[in-house]
């Protein structure tokens, strides 16, 4: 079986190119590598033994995409392809919802055209907002405080009905909450453009000495150590749901949104703690004001992935940070 994967040089994309492919499915990624590099290719195919077929596309590029469609069929497509910064889509939210939305309708059509009906799309834990209660569970209120989450958000809304229309079509909407950790050989990690907001690429950065120290946005949060709670999960485990929901979505109609995380909420000081004992290095870091829009605590209720489609989170918070700064040292 084909899959198609867009965004797949991309760092939950190419963890999960690799999975896809150490359970034998054949691969075609497409990428505009505006946020990932080609050389990820050479590394997949240095631990699977596989190279994936690679084709140059913008999902805003119709007919370069639709080329994609012609030359093979594909048996379901892993929609990943999408800007993901915050801060950028506060600052250039028409950017934002061009890319996302266009490129997700552009791709949509010609899943429909060329009659591929199975879909799993990335979304994330962003749609709930400021939850009212954790951990959180796929039938709570949605709301989003950014351009980024908002356009997550609509294109679930737009799976939705296009499920509703097309009885043929499937869609699973994952819901992933913080992805953390790379492939244990190293070879594949997280590479952020630019200054990186998230807290491990931050963590990594103060521990590489690269920032004086890392800012610990709030102490005075109503949590166990006064700092913000997260649900960290480590980016294989997160490759594997999306092998379980594929698994899935061959054999089911209709859309169904589903968290992918360990059910497990750690602090900020807790990750920097675990991630100073594994690796047995400073994180040198102070605390600064609460971070707008921040949730004080998120974490899911992972139950429902166990349910449909018999997938869990395996890997430890150790295990998320050692595979992480090994993936920093290593990573070219
Ligand atoms: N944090 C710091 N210092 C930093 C960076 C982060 O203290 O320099 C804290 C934040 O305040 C928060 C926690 O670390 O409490 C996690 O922050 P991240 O920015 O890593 O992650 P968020 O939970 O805020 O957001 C992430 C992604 C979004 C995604 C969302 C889903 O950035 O894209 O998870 O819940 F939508």
């Amino acid at each position: 079986m084909r899959i198609l994967v867009s965004g797949g040089a991309g760092f939950i994309g190419s963890h999960t190119v690799v999975r896809l492919i150490e359970n034998g499915y054949d691969v075609t990624v497409f990428d505009n590598l505006y946020n990932s590099k080609i050389t990820v290719l050479d590394k997949i195919e240095k631990i699977t033994g596989v190279r994936p077929d690679f084709r140059l596309c913008d999902m805003l590029d119709y007919d370069s995409l639709e080329n994609i469609f012609k030359e093979d069929h594909y048996d379901a497509v892993i929609h990943f392809a999408g800007y993901k910064a915050v801060g950028e889509s506060i600052e250039k939210p028409l950017m934002y919802y061009d890319n996302n939305i266009r490129g997700t309708l552009n791709l949509l059509e010609l899943m429909s055209k060329y009659n591929v009906k199975n879909l799993i799309f990335s979304s994330s834990a962003t749609v709930y907002g400021i939850p009212d209660k954790c951990p959180v569970d796929e039938t709570a209120k949605l709301f989003c405080l950014n351009p980024y989450g908002r356009t997550k958000l609509m294109i679930e809304e737009i799976l939705r009905d296009l499920c509703i229309a097309d009885k043929d079509f499937a869609a699973v909407l994952l819901r992933y909450f913080n992805p953390v950790g790379a492939h244990p050989s190293g070879l594949i990690a997280e590479d952020p453009n630019g200054i990186p907001n998230n807290l491990m690429p931050r963590i990594i950065q103060a521990a590489k000495g690269e920032i004086k120290e890392l800012k610990v946005f709030g102490d005075d949060y109503e949590t166990r150590d006064g700092t913000c709670i997260r649900d960290y999960i480590h980016v294989l485990d997160l490759a594997d749901g999306h092998v379980a929901a594929l698994n899935y979505v061959f054999k089911n109609r209709g859309s169904v949104a589903v968290n992918l995380g360990t059910g497990n909420g750690l602090t900020v000081l807790e990750l920097i703690n675990a991630f100073e004992k594994v690796n047995n290095i400073k994180v040198p870091h102070s605390f600064a004001p609460r971070r707008e829009g921040d949730s004080m605590s998120t974490y899911a209720d992972a139950s429902l992935a166990k349910k449909l489609f018999g997938w869990e989170a395996k890997l430890t918070v150790d295990d998320m940070c050692r595979d992480a700064w090994k993936g920093a040292l290593n990573y070219e």
